[in-house]
């Protein structure tokens, strides 16, 4: 038996919660569903916090003057003064919702990241910001009637008929068989695919499915070459590469190389505190340099009771693997950590499909250009989510739910294909995705990326695994167009920025990757 609701909402991250209440707002009824725990997110695990101009000395066109430059002249300058001008009401309202930001005598607290021009970070409990917004947002949803949450639900396939999105399959958690749930229109807020590398940031739930699912659905896909590597993951043999925050250097971290030495004036002048892209580049030259595998992350001249009040969850986890961080040197090394590229989506979360919309780092707005600044995106995805839920309700409001058994996105045999991403593909992307398609790449680590690829998926894959090497296949194709370095995308063989490729790659199932120099306010249709 099929299911159905007004709107369907993938993803229970900063995206997913914000949409879920715009639509309940609108008085829709709304089905979240989420693959794991409602809390289980990339914005969960969001350390550093969440950038909004609220400080006397700031102001919107200082924050979106750092986010083009972080950029590096791909962002879409409308979608950026959006984040901006907007946001600040977003966090406002966030706080009106419960939401604890750091405070000292009642004021708010503001840090510094790389790339910002002012202290404009806010965060909470230390360095539990994404937790924070995750706890206050499942608690205003659930003082929504209409929102329902479904965890532990993973969405295999979006569901199409005539053109149109009006659905999804997924795998029922109790019965453990597939389901169909249709809607008037599907929000997907899935995050991003920062499991696609062997080394990451990202929680494993991070492993871009609804990405792909859109990609087979027939939206269209943009800049998926810009993955952002955070430059100070924790990088011990034993344990995962759990986040340092940016914000540590923010508040006065060293870098060091493996020989004590401070490195980082060899690369940039800003030190510790130039982009993340450049950062991480100069690590691995480090690391090349010296012959070692991780360079050291020095907080040793902070103050202990500091360092354990303004980073606590940081504190116990190195603790937790004998280091303390006022004392020892933290072994660091670049790990991947966001995508800037995702689904193609206009000002308002309209994808290129009728009836999808999209929120959050899945998407590619054009806010984040080739490179992210630090701590956009919490901010991205309460600004977009609102409007994506919004604009959802707005469009589809008069629809009648669709009730025709219709096409899957992902038009596969039902029976050969399970849900389960196996561990044997897993592996092996991800140790290709690292080695030829990650911080430097060329054509040739490239082609063969593509090659290896192409042979995995000749394999009779789950849906699962066939979304997993779809996607790397689609960032490798991307990094293979674009020759010219930008941002988050580094060519050792073409090493400089070109004018001509101030373009967004596309990509569109079933046809060759092709350019678009920006994304319209309003241009998809409903
Ligand atoms: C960090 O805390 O370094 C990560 C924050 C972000 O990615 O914006």
């Amino acid at each position: 038996m099929s299911l159905s609701t007004d709107f369907i909402v993938i993803g229970s991250g900063v995206a997913g919660l914000r949409a879920a209440i715009a639509l309940a707002e609108a008085g829709a009824d709304v089905t979240v569903l989420t693959k794991d725990k409602a809390s289980e997110s990339n914005t969960e695990y969001a350390q550093g916090g969440v950038a909004v101009v609220l400080s006397d000395d700031d102001n919107a066109e200082l924050h979106e003057g750092d986010t083009l430059v972080a950029g590096a002249g791909l962002c879409d300058e409308r979608a950026v003064e959006t984040l901006v001008t907007e946001g600040t009401k977003y966090i406002k309202q966030l706080i009106e919702w419960g939401t604890e930001f750091d405070r000292e005598g009642g004021k708010l607290v503001f840090t510094q990241e790389a790339a910002h021009s002012r202290r404009r970070i806010l965060h909470a409990h230390g360095d539990s910001t994404g937790a924070e917004f995750v706890r206050s947002l499942i608690a205003r949803a659930g003082r929504e009637s209409r929102i329902s949450l479904l965890p532990f639900a993973a969405t295999e396939s979006l569901l199409t008929a005539d053109g149109r999105c009006t659905g999804v399959r997924y795998l029922d958690p109790i019965l453990r068989y597939p389901r169909e749930i249709f809607a008037k229109a599907v929000i997907l807020c899935t995050g991003g695919a920062g499991q696609l590398y062997q080394h990451t940031t990202n929680p494993p739930v991070a492993t871009g499915d609804g990405m792909a699912m859109a990609f087979f659905a027939g939206a269209d896909m943009a800049d998926m070459e810009f993955i952002q590597f955070h430059p100070t993951a924790l990088s011990l043999e034993c344990a995962p590469r759990f986040l340092l925050s940016e914000a540590m250097r923010g508040e006065g971290g060293i870098l060091r190389n493996a020989q004590g030495e401070r490195f980082m004036g060899r690369y940039d002048e800003r030190l510790e505190l130039a982009p993340r892209d450049i950062v991480s580049r100069s690590i691995v030259a480090e690391m090349r340099r010296t012959g070692s595998r991780t360079v050291f992350l020095d907080m040793t001249a902070l103050d202990g009771g500091f360092l354990r009040h303004r980073f606590p969850k940081i504190d116990e986890t190195c603790r937790a693997f004998g280091l303390e961080i006022a004392r020892d040197m933290l072994p660091v090394s670049p790990a991947s950590h966001y995508c800037m590229g995702g689904v193609r989506t206009d000002l308002w979360g309209r994808t290129t499909l009728p009836g999808l919309y999209a929120a959050g780092e899945v998407t590619c707005t054009g806010v984040h250009g080739a490179n992210r600044l630090a701590s956009n995106s919490l901010l991205e995805g309460l600004v977009f989510g609102a409007r994506a839920g919004e604009a959802a309700a707005m469009d589809n409001g008069q629809l009648p739910v669709a009730s025709s058994r219709p096409k899957a996105g992902n038009d596969v045999e039902e029976d050969s294909r399970k849900p389960v991403l196996s561990t044997a593909v897993r592996k092996r992307v991800k140790r290709v995705m690292w080695e030829r398609v990650g911080i430097l790449r060329d054509r040739e680590s490239l082609q063969r990326a593509i090659a290896e690829f192409d042979q995995i998926a000749k394999a009779n894959l789950s849906t699962a695994s066939r979304n997993f090497v779809t996607l790397a296949r689609l960032v490798a194709a991307a990094a293979l167009w674009r020759e010219e370095s930008r941002g988050g995308h580094f060519r050792t063989d073409f090493p400089n920025q070109k004018e001509s490729f101030r373009l967004h790659s596309i990509q569109r199932l079933g046809q060759p990757i092709s350019s678009s120099e920006r994304v319209e306010p309003g241009e998809y249709s409903r």
